[in-house]
């Protein structure tokens, strides 16, 4: 059997077990298995493969038949234009959470223009390393603490901070949202899990049977872990910091109502996603911490002037 042959066999067995994508799926995969580029592909596609080579592809495709998503079975996933090793440990990073990165980005650009001092970042639900290391990669004078709960998470991570060069620049940590991080920063990122209990039964077979749900699953309204990190961020953000949230579909005016409540002196914006769904929540801090005397200015700096008056 010629590459081309095997190619058009498996998009046929692919589009009968409904897998999406089936041509884009079965060219990655017999890519991987006989370890060539795309072009090597298509410059050697008449080529008869060897029965070793059949026999790899076959075995790649029956598993993608039971719905183990490619990036697994490669395990490599692409995100911000980086390489990541994934496994089933961690979710798949998405390419809807590069919107989290570009607010990140933006928000630190127009910091560390101000100031001189290493720009600090803190993220909560690691993963694979994804969101930390495309902020890393961008940002050469930020440090970032970067925290998950699921140490085969971490074990991830650390390779892919090593695959992408940023092991100087990120410190990783295992444990319980902001708990283990050892300072205030500038900023906070997470995409955590924000599945409601509903979807998690209603997740694909490839999500559902593979992807770990601890990554997944976000309670009742899919908002449990996201308030909990919340109501931590006031003592672990610096004066002026903020934080950026990744939110699924339909959350964003119960985020928004319960950090008004909790932070009622913040700014909070709301970030459409390409297909123009709320995506990303951000909330900013005033400058200096206290509530606004009826002056405007925050209680502690009344204090310092009346001191000096
Ligand atoms: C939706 S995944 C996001 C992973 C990665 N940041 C990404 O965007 O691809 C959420 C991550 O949060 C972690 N997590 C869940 N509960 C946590 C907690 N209480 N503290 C820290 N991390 C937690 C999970 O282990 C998982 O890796």
């Amino acid at each position: 059997m010629t590459a081309k042959e095997a190619l058009t066999r498996a998009r046929q067995i692919l589009v009968h077990y409904n897998i999406e994508d089936a041509p884009l799926e079965s060219e990655v995969l017999l890519r991987y298995a006989l370890n060539i580029t795309r072009v090597q592909l298509y410059q050697d596609i008449r080529q008869e493969l060897t029965p070793e080579q059949e026999k790899a592809f076959w075995h790649l495709i029956e598993r993608r038949c039971n719905h183990e998503p490619t990036a697994y079975i490669t395990g490599h996933c692409e995100f911000y234009g980086l390489d990541f090793f994934v496994d089933p440990n961690v979710l798949i990073p998405r390419p809807g959470s590069e919107l989290l990165v570009e607010e990140a980005l933006a928000i630190a650009g127009k910091h560390s223009a101000q100031k001189k001092r290493p720009y600090l970042i803190a993220e909560a639900g690691t993963g694979s390393g994804a969101i930390s290391i495309a902020l890393a990669r961008h940002l050469p004078q930020a440090k970032i603490y970067t925290v998950d709960i699921s140490a085969p998470a971490i074990g991830v991570a650390v390779k892919n901070c090593r695959q992408n060069g940023v092991e100087g620049q990120i410190i990783l940590l295992q444990g319980d949202m902001l708990a283990p991080v050892p300072e205030p920063v500038d900023l906070i990122v997470a995409n955590l899990p924000y599945i409601t209990d509903k979807e998690m039964g209603e997740l694909s077979p490839e999500i559902r049977l593979f992807e770990p749900k601890l990554a997944l699953a976000g309670g009742e309204d899919g908002l449990d872990k996201i308030r909990q990190l919340c109501r931590q961020v006031r003592n672990k953000l610096r004066p002026g910091g903020s934080l950026l949230l990744e939110i699924g579909l339909g959350q964003a005016s119960n985020l928004t109502n319960f950090l008004q409540a909790l932070y009622p002196s913040a700014r909070i914006k709301v970030a459409p996603d390409y297909a123009g769904i709320d995506r990303v929540v951000g909330l900013t801090f005033p400058g200096m911490w206290g509530i606004l005397s009826p002056t405007g200015l925050t209680s502690h700096l009344s204090k310092k002037l009346s001191k000096a008056r």
